[in-house]
């Protein structure tokens, strides 16, 4: 029932799970914070379960001048972001083609930004089922639908041919389809498309092309600071060189992760194409999108990556404290992955970030099921989401088995564990 708002916003509540369950967490804290895991926070915490920033990042931000914190940027960015994210995005595996960057209110604008321009109103956007459950969200907003399709097939492999069908089904009711893929590390899996498997995304959309289709494909970076070596996980960014005019790439880059700068709404949508005209599109409706939806974004932060990816000695700071996050990150994924593969409990394939997930289509009773362990974790459509990258490696310990007998009481199983608590 309408009361004020405008009828066509009837009905508009955000269902936050994680957030109701990341809640539940901490009232928990009570039995004692020793014995909760609150595995539903999406934010890197130290060994100490405390919220983590990258030293140099804190220490260069507190020494910037106030004005940089008050004075307006323009809507596009600061020329110097534009071009560090333009080189952040693809560091020496930078394809061949115009490129440009626009700034935006972390990589939820840039994705926005992408949607809004990048697809019809009544459109079908195009995703894999596991996913940020925002982009349903996204598009509902400015009215498009989020279609998806299965990301892995049987054997763990990227579903090439369920991508394959779903493209050619849209495509044979719309001119024109924005794929959005959020690889590497994929939240919330921490799954990556291979090379290989990104030349079989490329050929299906270079067939497509020759039918008269457009094609655009957002890349969601957000996690990629964390996902391995930088230059071996944009190896795939090579092959975005060349591609016909109507095939545009797009790549929805965060401050949030790779800066530790989560509250600080700092990203860009950076834009390649092989034609100049296509990226002078892309910069005139990214500035228009920008002015309207936020204005300017935070000045402080764009300084911030400004001058760290302009000091040598900065950067390697920078290297160095992101590889010792990474490292952790690892160490507890490993620490998940051994002990699930012992006692028989599936996760989708980690290749690394910041979660791992367990598929079920009960997600909602096993996470209540594992509330009896003090275990908080988000319920998913697909499974169950653990946030890795706030447990602590001790806390680690043992997690599996909770997981595993949680998942066999809610099915029914009768063969449970014992408690690896
Ligand atoms: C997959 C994915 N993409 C993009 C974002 C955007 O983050 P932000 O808007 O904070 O940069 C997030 C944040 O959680 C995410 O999980």
């Amino acid at each position: 029932m309408t009361i004020m708002a405008a009828s066509s916003r009837e009905g508009k509540t955000l269902r936050d799970v994680v957030f109701a369950a990341g809640a539940a967490a901490r009232e928990a804290a009570q039995y004692g914070e020793d014995k909760v895991i609150n595995a539903t926070v999406g934010c890197y915490a130290g060994e100490d379960e405390k919220l983590a920033c990258l030293p140099v990042v804190e220490q260069l931000y507190r020494s910037l001048p106030m004005s940089d914190f008050i004075t307006y940027a323009p809507p596009m960015g600061l020329e110097g972001y534009r071009k560090a994210v333009i080189d952040e995005t693809f560091e020496s595996c930078r394809p061949d083609g115009y490129v440009d960057a626009v700034a935006t209110s972390g990589g939820t604008g840039a994705i926005h930004i992408a949607i809004a321009n990048y697809s019809e109103v009544g459109d079908t956007v195009l995703t894999t089922d596991w996913r940020w459950n925002i982009y349903d969200c996204l598009c509902q907003e400015i009215g498009r639908n989020l279609h998806t399709f299965s990301m892995m097939d049987d054997q763990g492999h990227f579903n090439t041919v369920a991508f394959s069908a779903a493209v050619s089904n849209i495509l044979s009711r719309q001119d024109s389809l924005l794929i959005i893929l959020n690889t590497p590390a994929n939240n919330p899996t921490g799954f990556a498309l291979s090379d290989a498997e990104w030349a079989d995304v490329l050929e299906i959309c270079r067939l497509h092309e020759k039918n008269g289709k457009r094609i655009s494909i957002l890349v969601d970076i957000a996690y990629i600071a964390y996902a391995g070596e930088k230059n071996r996980v944009r190896s795939f960014m090579t092959q975005f060189a060349g591609l016909p005019e109507h095939i545009f790439t797009m790549f929805a880059f965060s401050m949030s992760k790779g800066y530790t700068l989560y509250g600080q709404r700092a990203g860009a949508l950076v834009g390649l194409s092989s034609s100049k005209a296509v990226i002078e599109e892309f910069a005139n409706l990214g500035k228009y999108s920008a002015r309207t939806s936020w204005s300017n974004i935070n000045r402080a932060a764009m300084t911030l990556l400004t001058r760290i990816r302009s000091d040598r000695d900065l950067m390697a700071q920078l290297d160095l404290e992101r590889l010792a996050f990474a490292k952790n990150l690892r160490c507890r994924a490993d620490i998940f992955t051994y002990e699930a593969d012992r006692c028989g409990l599936s996760y989708v394939p980690y290749k690394g970030g910041f979660f791992i997930s367990i598929p079920t289509q009960k997600s909602a009773t096993v996470c209540q099921a594992l509330e009896d362990d003090l275990v908080f974790a988000a319920p998913l459509a697909q499974g169950v989401r653990l946030g890795v990258c706030s447990i602590p490696a001790i806390k680690m310990q043992g997690l599996a088995t909770i997981v595993k007998n949680a998942l066999d009481r809610v099915e029914g199983r009768t063969d449970l564990l014992v408690s690896g608590k």
